[in-house]
């Protein structure tokens, strides 16, 4: 069955309404949710200690952003320079959620070989936002 054009545009349409609609965040609304998904507040020191920590794998977090993500950090293979993950540093950073979910679940896979839970974000996510 052929569409009729009008119809057969509206998926591309719809595509090029999703940046407009790219979850537009804040570091302490997500930090909220992180909180309210774990039930428990964040604590900021447990985040720093999780972020330069290895987890029985090759790399920390660190490895790639930095001891403290204020600067721009090192891609650990490629070397390809990455925008500081502190928000004070980088006013984009925590502010797509769709963005934060997908880099989230990636680097996690990486670094502790399984998702982060919701607690260890908001804990993460309360040093970086610590960082002045
Ligand atoms: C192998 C390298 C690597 C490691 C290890 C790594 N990351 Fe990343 N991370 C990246 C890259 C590359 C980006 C994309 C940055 C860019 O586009 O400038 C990124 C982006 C992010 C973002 C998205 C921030 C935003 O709003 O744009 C978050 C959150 C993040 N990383 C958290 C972590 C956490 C937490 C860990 C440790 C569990 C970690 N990363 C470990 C490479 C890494």
């Amino acid at each position: 069955m052929r569409l009729k054009p009008a119809l057969a545009l509206l998926p591309l349409l719809a595509a090029a309404a999703l940046p407009a609609l790219a979850q537009a965040t804040s570091p302490a609304r997500l930090q909220k949710a992180y909180e309210a998904a774990a039930d428990a507040p964040a604590q900021a020191e447990r985040g720093r200690s999780f972020f330069i920590s290895r987890h029985g794998a090759e790399w920390s977090c660190a490895s790639c952003h930095g001891q403290l993500p204020v600067d721009a950090g090192r891609h650990a293979v490629t070397a390809k320079p990455i925008d500081p993950l502190a928000p004070a540093f980088n006013p984009k950073a925590f502010t797509d959620e769709r963005r934060v979910e997908k880099w989230f679940r990636r680097n996690c896979k990486d670094v502790v070989k399984r998702e982060c839970t919701p607690a260890e974000k908001a804990d993460v996510l309360a040093w970086l936002q610590s960082l002045r």
